[in-house]
């Protein structure tokens, strides 16, 4: 038995209790401000399989993080998590974790109508689905591969007679999809589903991000309100991302990201391991520890895990926050599809 390491802190005494795994770093779309076609075109690198961490390797180390650091929740995330092999096979070995209380996906939803069902069957829990827009022009523009929304609003469907629970993700970005905001609200709302909008993000080297594309938490509460005005409610946890609010006739409720404006490092209780097996400690890291290394030398569940208490002993992340407060140093950072957001 590994010893327990369940109330390890990390240097601004923040526990871990969320693993975001990356599966692959790749995508059938090319979001402008993800993955723009023009730097990952068909000569990019990405990783071949062989890089890639085992099912074998991932429930490994995933037992670890629950069992001994107390991880309650896993997300699956890509670039795309649907463009791996067998899925369902990878939910099936992780909801069977006993102590893990909750399994997601963040996906673009297009391949949904062939997986929603398997993988509800073999344990996933929620879907995460991307949709910035419910303009067919508009969105082909921003998914790069002109991926009409029906295709996105199918998946969704499925997801649903599936029985898997479903948010909606849509990056809101000065000048290119504000007029959505109203739209997407109202669709959502009569749909049942959670709609968070999210502020658009530094992340990666390539998405020109400036602050003068952020569309703010509190310019979109301004545009909701004066049609469909919403109220803030509790979290339903500490640390969760989402900032809640319901609409104030009583049906349905929306949620912001605001990582830009109001951000949220002071709880952040996430660690995210890349498709080859890197542990990073921010979404905005420069590098992560390859914990890929020690499972493939041998090393034992006892060194594992002390390698990883070591790693969120040491950490003091918290570069939202000093961005917030223009302390954080230029840096180039992990790309947003290889860490899976
Ligand atoms: P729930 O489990 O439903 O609360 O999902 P989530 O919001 O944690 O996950 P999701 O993958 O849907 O992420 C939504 C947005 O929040 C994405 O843009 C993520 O990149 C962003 N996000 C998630 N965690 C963090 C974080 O720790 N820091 C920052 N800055 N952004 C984050
Ligand atoms: N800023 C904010 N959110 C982003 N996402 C991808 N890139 C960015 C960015 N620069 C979103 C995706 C997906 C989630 C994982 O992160 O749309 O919903
Ligand atoms: Fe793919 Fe999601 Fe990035 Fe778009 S935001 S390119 S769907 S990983
Ligand atoms: Fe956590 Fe880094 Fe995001 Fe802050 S910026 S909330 S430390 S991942």
């Amino acid at each position: 038995m590994t010893a327990n390491n369940e109330h390890v802190l990390d240097q601004k005494d923040r526990p871990l209790r969320d693993l975001r795994i990356s599966v692959t770093d790749r995508c059938n779309f090319r979001c402008t401000y993800c993955m723009p076609a023009e730097i990952f075109g068909k000569d990019y690198p990405f990783l071949p399989k062989s890089e890639l961490l085992s099912f074998e390797e991932l429930e490994r180390l995933a037992k670890l993080f629950v069992h001994t650091f107390g991880v309650e929740k896993i997300r699956l995330t890509g670039g795309e998590p649907l463009m791996r092999k067998d899925m369902p096979e990878l939910v099936g070995k992780l909801s069977r974790i006993p102590g893990l209380r909750d399994i997601a996906m963040t996906t673009n939803g297009v391949l949904l109508p062939v997986y929603a069902e398997k993988l509800k069957k073999a344990g996933l829990k929620r879907v995460t689905i991307s949709l910035d827009s419910l303009d067919d022009e508009r969105f082909k523009t921003i998914n790069g591969r002109g991926v009409s929304v029906s295709k996105v609003l199918d998946g969704i469907e499925a997801a649903k007679q599936a029985g898997l629970g479903i948010k909606i993700n849509m990056v809101v970005q000065k000048g290119v999809n504000e007029k959505d905001i109203l739209p997407m609200a109202r669709y959502f709302k009569e749909k049942g589903h959670i709609l968070r909008f999210i502020e658009f993000m530094d992340v990666g080297n390539t998405n020109e991000w400036n602050q003068k594309s952020v569309v703010t938490k509190a310019d979109i509460i301004r545009i909701l309100n004066e049609g469909m005005p919403i109220e803030s409610i509790d979290p339903n946890y500490k640390g969760e991302v989402a900032k809640r609010y319901r609409y104030q006739d009583g049906s349905g409720e929306v949620g912001f990201i605001s990582s830009v404006s109001d951000a949220f490092c002071a709880t952040c209780n996430r660690a995210r391991l890349s498709a080859k097996g890197e542990l990073f400690t921010c979404l905005f890291a420069s590098s992560g520890f390859d914990l890929r290394k020690l499972v493939r030398s041998g090393q034992s569940d006892q060194e594992l895990v002390e390698a990883i208490g070591t790693v969120w002993r040491n950490r003091d992340d918290q570069y939202s926050l000093d961005r917030a407060q223009s302390k954080a140093a230029p840096r180039k950072k992990v790309e947003m599809s290889y860490i899976g957001g």
